[in-house]
C-alpha cells in the first residue's frame, strides 16, 4: 500500500451531505477533498481506486473509547486500538480518562497526546477527568474535547457524586462536561442486597434503570440550573430517553451504544460475562425506545464505549469480572446492517456516527464528503455479508460480543488524512493521524 500525495475515488456511492446519495468522484489532496464531482480527470501521480459498487461515507468519529493507555496496556494500547479503528472504519476517536495514571492533569493528557502522536494510526482526543479536587486543571486543559464526570460506576478519584463538587464543576468554566450519569448510592444498596448472587444477568439489576434516570436527572438539573453544556454518555434506559424527549434543553446532547440499541439481558443467556457493561443492558423494550429517539433526534449520535478486558478477566466470578466490551471495530458495520434491514437510512447512520458528532464537539472539517473537508473516509461493501470472526479482530481483547452476527457494510478501505491506512484486510501501520481540535466548547 502505497501513500500518494493524490487519491482519486472513482465512481462510489458517495453520501453527500445533504444526505442524498450520488454515483460520482471524489479527488483528494493530501490531507484534503478538493473535489467531489463526475468524470474528474487524474493528474499522472493521482492514485486511482475502482470504487463501483461501493458505498462511501465519511469517516467514523467514535466519541467514547477506553483505549487503557497508558497503565493498563495488556488490556488494549493506543497502536492495537488505532489499529482496530483502522479496520473498522473509524478515523477518529476520543477517549477517556480511566488510565493509569488518571487524565486529571495537563501533564497527563500531554502525555498521552505524545504516546498518540507516536503510535496512532487515527486522529484522537482525550477527555480530561474531573475529581473533587482538580477544578483548576479543569479551566485550563488544552486540547480536550470536555470534562468526563463518572457520577457512580467507577471507584477512587474519578468518582465525583458529591453535590457541592458537582455544583463547583457546572458553575465554573464553560467547557462540555459529559457524564456517565449512574447513582453511586442506589447502586451501593443495591449491590448488597443481591451480594450473593454470581450470575452476571443480575448486574443488569442492580444498576438498574432507576440508578441511570435518578443520575441523569441530577445531570440535567444542574445543567440547567447553570446553563452548562451537557453531554449524556451512553444512554440506556427508556425512562431517560422520554425525559430527554419531554424536556431536552439545546445545549444538552445525548449518545447511546450499538449494544444498548442491539443487544438486552437476554445476551447474558448467551454470552455470559462478556454482557457485561457499564451501564448494563436492559430490555428490548429499552432497545425499541431508545432506537426511537435516535430516529427522533431525541438522541444525537453513536458512540461505542469500546471498553476491553482479557478473557482471563472476564472469565471470573460475577461481580469480580470488569464491565465493559470492546466495540469499534464492529459498530459501522452493525449500523449499516440495521440500515439495509430498514430500521434507518445510511444518511442517519452518517450523521449518527460521524457529522453530528463533529458538530457537537465542534471537529472543524469532519463528518462531511464535500471540498474542503478532511479526507477521513471509509469505503464500504453493502453488497456482501461477513460474520464477525475472532481470529480477524485486530483489538488486543480479542473477543467481541457480537461473534458470529452476519453484517454488512463491512470497511473496505479506510482512509485517515489523505491515507489508506486500512485496505481488504491489511493496515498500513505507516500511517499516523493527528490530534483533534474542538471549538465549541462555549455554549
Ligand atoms: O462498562 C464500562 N467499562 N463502562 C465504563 O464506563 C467504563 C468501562 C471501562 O473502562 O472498562
Amino acid at each position: 500500500m502505497s501513500s500518494p500525495t493524490s487519491l482519486l475515488i472513482r465512481r462510489p456511492t458517495i453520501v453527500l451531505p445533504n444526505g442524498e446519495l450520488t454515483i460520482g468522484d471524489v479527488l483528494i489532496r493530501d490531507r484534503t477533498i478538493v473535489e467531489v464531482g463526475t468524470n474528474i480527470s487524474p493528474t499522472t501521480s493521482t492514485q486511482e481506486i475502482d470504487a463501483q459498487g461501493l458505498t462511501l461515507l465519511p469517516g467514523v468519529i467514535d466519541p467514547q473509547v477506553h483505549f487503557r493507555e497508558p497503565g493498563l496496556e495488556h488490556k488494549e494500547d493506543l497502536f492495537t486500538a488505532s489499529c482496530a479503528c483502522a479496520k473498522g472504519g473509524v478515523t477518529s476517536f476520543l477517549e477517556m480518562p480511566n488510565t493509569r495514571p488518571l487524565t486529571i492533569t495537563q501533564q497527563a493528557l500531554d502525555d498521552k497526546l505524545q504516546r498518540a502522536e507516536n503510535k496512532c494510526l487515527v486522529n484522537y482526543g482525550f477527555f480530561i477527568g474531573a475529581t473533587e479536587e482538580n477544578l483548576p486543571d479543569l479551566l485550563t486543559a488544552n486540547p480536550t474535547p470536555g470534562i468526563k464526570v463518572f457520577m457512580g460506576s467507577m471507584h477512587g478519584p474519578l468518582l465525583v457524586d458529591n453535590q457541592e463538587a458537582l455544583e463547583a464543576i457546572f458553575s465554573q468554566g464553560k467547557r462540555l462536561i459529559a457524564v456517565h450519569a449512574e447513582d453511586r448510592t442506589r447502586i451501593e444498596q443495591r449491590r448488597q442486597e443481591f451480594a450473593n448472587i454470581h450470575n452476571p444477568a443480575i448486574h443488569s439489576q442492580i444498576q438498574d434503570n432507576q440508578a441511570a434516570l435518578i443520575a441523569t436527572k441530577r445531570a440535567l438539573n444542574l445543567s440547567q440550573k447553570y446553563q452548562r453544556r451537557l453531554h449524556i454518555l451512553h444512554m440506556s434506559t427508556a425512562e431517560e430517553a422520554e425525559l430527554l424527549r419531554s424536556d431536552k434543553p439545546s445545549w444538552v446532547t445525548a449518545e447511546v451504544t450499538p449494544q444498548h440499541l442491539l443487544l438486552n439481558t437476554g445476551a447474558y443467556e448467551t454470552i455470559g460475562s462478556w454482557a457485561q457493561m457499564n451501564p448494563p443492558l436492559r430490555s428490548p423494550h429499552d432497545n425499541e425506545v431508545l432506537w426511537q429517539a435516535l430516529l427522533d433526534g431525541v438522541i444525537d449520535f453513536i458512540a461505542t464505549d469500546h471498553a476491553p478486558h482479557t478473557l482471563e478477566e472476564k472469565a471470573k466470578e460475577y461481580p469480580n469480572t470488569p464491565s465493559g466490551m470492546p466495540g469499534v471495530e464492529t459498530s459501522l458495520a452493525l449500523m449499516l446492517t440495521a440500515a439495509m434491514e430498514g430500521r434507518c437510512t445510511l444518511a442517519q447512520v452518517v450523521n449518527w456516527m460521524s457529522t453530528a458528532v463533529a458538530k457537537s464537539y465542534g471537529i472543524a472539517n469532519k463528518g462531511a464528503i464535500a471540498s474542503g473537508y478532511d479526507a477521513d473516509l471509509v469505503l464500504v461493501d453493502l453488497n456482501t455479508y461477513r460474520p464477525v470472526l475472532r481470529q480477524e479482530l485486530l483489538t488486543k481483547c480479542g473477543w467481541s460480543p457480537f461473534e458470529g452476527w452476519n453484517l454488512t457494510g463491512w470497511a473496505v478501505m479506510t482512509i485517515v488524512g489523505g491515507q489508506i491506512v486500512y485496505e481488504k484486510g491489511r493496515v498500513n501501520t505507516e500511517v499516523r493521524g493527528q490530534a483533534l481540535q474542538f471549538s465549541n466548547q462555549l455554549l
